[in-house]
């Protein structure tokens, strides 16, 4: 008897040493898994990545076709963007817009706003068909129908792409953003044209 309680003494400190050169390599390995997937996670693409540079999205009357058929923007998820229509012939607009943006004619031009990344803190902001604004959910930061800011906490209107038109086509460079108009910016002046998205 007593020569069995001497041995599970001597036992004891082989035990605890395994078990802290276990713990030791777990944690080393918890570690390493860690740092792999994040850097995996850093890696692997967000939606609104998939595009990069200049790109062709399309026929430019066509695309305007649809804008006005739908009463709203087109939205390309792979590159984060929203296509929308601006009128070159309002003065303010052709002032703050005109040098950066695609112009078709005397009448209609087009743009690409960033509509993944909301100025304030980065929520996506959806477009809300009744108000014909763009409206974000998480923080009430609504914008007109040219991403100019009209109210909530965001510093300023969205922030967009130049763009231009080449042979009918409409084209953005997704690697040249513009910061957004300022809070003052209000070329279009538009009121809400219905109920609110993020209020109901
Ligand atoms: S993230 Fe859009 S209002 Fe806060």
């Amino acid at each position: 008897m007593a020569e069995q309680s001497k041995r599970r003494l001597e036992l004891k400190p082989v035990e605890r040493r395994t078990f802290l050169r276990y713990s030791l390599i777990g944690s080393v390995g918890a570690g390493l898994g860690g740092f792999g997937l994040a850097s995996l996670g850093f890696l692997w693409p967000r939606p609104g990545d998939e595009l990069a540079g200049e790109v062709d999205l399309g026929d430019a009357m066509e695309l305007i076709e649809e804008i006005e058929e739908e009463r709203a923007p087109i939205r390309i998820p792979e590159g984060g963007i929203s296509i929308l229509m601006w009128e070159p012939s309002l003065e303010a607009a052709m002032r703050n817009y005109g040098d950066d943006h695609a112009v078709v004619n005397d009448d209609i031009g087009l743009m690409a706003v960033n509509s993944q990344s909301c100025p304030h803190l980065g929520c996506g902001v959806p477009w809300c068909q009744t108000s014909q604004w763009f409206e974000c959910p998480c923080h009430g930061s609504r914008y007109n129908r040219y991403g100019e800011w009209t109210g909530g906490p965001a510093p300023r209107g969205l922030d967009r792409y130049v763009s231009f038109i080449d042979d009918g086509r409409f084209v953005v460079n997704l690697s040249e953003e513009l910061t957004g108009p300022a809070r003052t910016a209000n070329a279009l002046e538009q009121s809400p044209e219905g109920p609110s998205c993020v209020d109901a």
